[in-house]
């Protein structure tokens, strides 16, 4: 098994990359921040069956300017050995993984350099208590696909909020990539994957199945309409300790409000954001709302 070439730097990343661009070969592309799991795999697969026989190129990179204050940033798993197995096991060409001051020479303040601004669905969901999150989330992708120049970027939609808003900026800022939205990876007993799940303890990660219960409760009742759906939703967040929920709401695909009478077999998207401990997980899935049970 040969390892993915590891690079740090710009230039180094450039001239590896060069030779490929001239081939006239597909770049697929998996941003990370790294303490892969299987869910990354499932996406490094994904980008792989994507470029037919082009390098796939991985970052891992912890992006501080998608930290808030009194968020995770210090404690965030840096776990870039491990992560170099995995990337080898699923035939990654490349993985950069740079320094801070390699992705802003100029600084990480707000005000330091150009930064993308987020939009209006930066204001809703996660956007309500993460201020600032998805500026710096959507900063450090677009200076990743500068780098990277991908055909093909892979995400997971387990944060759906983040893929809808990369495939806007993509959009609107005309960045020609193609994003492409992975299926969550989930446990056995339903809890979606999330590097974040290690600062759970044996209590918590039993407590912390209640976000993907509470969501398949709501799938369950959706045929009724989005309120038997939210109330079947509650009635499994009630029973549930351990709990501290921050949102749950059914949108549209796109993340906007849901038309006033939906018809029969509209796709929504239902969402759901909760305290575990001092750990915040998130959560979503697709629901078809008043269709008929068969
Ligand atoms: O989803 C993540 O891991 C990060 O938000 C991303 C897309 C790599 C940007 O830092």
């Amino acid at each position: 098994m040969t390892g993915p070439a590891v690079v740090t730097t710009r230039a180094e990343l450039a001239a590896l990359l060069e030779p490929h661009r001239r081939a006239g070969s597909r770049t697929g592309f998996v941003p990370t921040m790294g303490a892969l799991h299987e869910g990354h795999a499932s996406l490094l697969r994904e980008a792989r069956e994507r470029v037919a026989g082009g390098p796939v190129v991985a970052s891992v990179f912890v992006n501080p300017t998608q930290f808030g204050e009194g968020e995770d940033l210090d404690r965030y798993p840096r776990t870039l050995e491990a992560d170099l197995q995995l990337c080898a096991r699923e035939g990654v060409a490349v993985v950069f993984a740079p320094e801070v001051a390699e992705m802003y020479p100029h600084g990480v303040g707000a005000d330091d350099g150009v930064m993308v601004r987020p939009g209006p669905l930066a204001k809703v969901l996660e956007g309500r208590t993460r201020k600032g999150h998805y500026r710096g989330v959507l900063t450090v992708v677009a200076k990743l696909f500068g780098l990277v120049r991908p055909d093909v970027a892979v995400f997971g939609q387990k944060d759906y909020q983040q893929l809808v808003m990369i495939r806007r900026m993509v959009e609107d800022l005309c960045l020609g990539v193609e994003v492409v939205g992975a299926e969550t990876v989930r446990e056995p007993d339903g809890l979606a994957l999330s590097s974040r799940n290690a600062y759970l303890d044996e209590e918590q990660r039993r407590q912390a199945t209640a976000l993907s219960r509470t969501l398949y409760a709501a799938v369950e009742s959706a045929p009724y309409g989005p309120g038997p759906a939210l109330d079947a939703a509650r009635a499994v967040l009630r029973e549930s300790d351990g709990v501290d929920l921050d949102y749950l709401e059914i949108t549209t695909p796109d993340l906007g409000p849901l038309p006033e009478d939906p018809p029969p077999g509209y796709e929504a998207r239902i969402l759901i954001a909760a305290r575990v401990g001092s750990t915040r997980l998130i959560d979503n899935l697709p629901l078809i709302l008043g269709a008929p049970r068969a």
